[in-house]
Parts: structure tokens; C-alpha cells; sequence
């Protein structure tokens, strides 16, 4: 093959990339999809449903309260919180930051996934006006499938 030829094809294979990149990268079906298990009447369910979507999730929610979800999915109730995701096999408890589950789908680590128990004040979907700008000191927990925790992201 001649090093004309060689070039042409090169620079063609990087005019495709180039096209198939950026519509890869807006298009929001490649979005992960968080399934979501909510009060029907929970504001800040909504709210972190809401930051979500802002944030690079698609999401689909369930309102039909989310104790159930959360023992079939296997986060132990110590570390429970108004809501119960599951994102590409992982659970998410709680009002977790969508930076932190961008780092676990990126990261993949041998864990159930990730939890804020209860609902600190300053967390996503807890961050309200009405809140005045209080911000509690949390951590984002990386949970094991035995229901042990590290800290995979402190809030101070
Ligand atoms: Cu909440
Ligand atoms: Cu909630």
C-alpha cells in the first residue's frame, strides 16, 4: 500500500471518529439509566431525581416507597435513607453526588455500592433555598456485599 493511500485512510478513519464522537458523547441515551425507589411525596427525592438528570443520569423512578427495594437489593437498613437506587448493577442509598457515581461506574470496585445514611443538609437534593446554605459534614460510603463500609468521599 502506497503511503498516499495509507494517509487517506487514516484521515478518513479520523473524520469518522471525530463524527461519531461528539454525537456519542450528547446523545442521552448513553446516559447510564438510575432506577429510583421514592416516596411519592418526598421533595428531596424528587430534587436529587432532578440533579440527576442535570448531572449525566438518565433516571426512572418508582414511587412506591423504598424499604422494600432497599432489602431486595441487599443495602442494610443501618445505612438506609429516603431513597434506593440501582445503576449497571450497583445500589445507590440515599443522596449520593453524581460525581461519586460517575467515579464508581468508571471504577468498577467489588462492592453493593454506595450510601449517605439519613439525609444530611447540604447533600444533592438536600441543598435547597430552604435550607439557607447549611451544609452538615458527610461522608459518601463505599459498601461492601457483607455491609461493610469504607469512606469513599468525605463532605467535611
Ligand atoms: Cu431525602
Ligand atoms: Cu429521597
Amino acid at each position: 500500500m502506497s503511503a498516499r493511500r495509507t494517509l487517506l485512510r487514516t484521515g478518513a478513519a479520523a473524520a469518522l471518529a471525530a463524527l461519531a464522537w461528539p454525537a456519542r458523547a450528547a446523545s442521552p441515551r448513553t446516559a447510564p439509566l438510575v432506577e429510583v425507589w421514592k416516596s411519592p411525596t418526598c421533595g428531596c427525592c424528587q430534587d436529587w431525581v432532578q440533579y440527576l438528570e442535570r448531572n449525566g443520569f438518565r433516571t426512572r423512578t418508582f414511587d412506591t416507597g423504598n424499604a422494600e427495594a432497599r432489602a431486595r437489593l441487599g443495602m442494610p437498613e443501618r445505612l438506609g435513607s429516603c431513597h434506593t437506587a440501582r445503576v449497571e448493577g450497583f445500589v445507590i442509598e440515599g443522596h449520593v453526588p453524581a460525581r461519586e457515581i460517575h467515579r464508581l461506574l468508571r471504577e468498577r470496585p467489588k462492592a453493593l455500592g454506595l450510601a449517605v445514611p439519613a439525609m444530611p443538609i447540604g447533600s444533592p437534593g438536600m441543598d435547597g433555598p430552604e435550607y439557607g446554605g447549611r451544609r452538615d459534614p458527610h461522608d459518601v460510603l463505599l459498601v461492601a456485599a457483607d455491609g461493610r463500609t469504607s469512606v469513599y468521599q468525605r463532605y467535611p
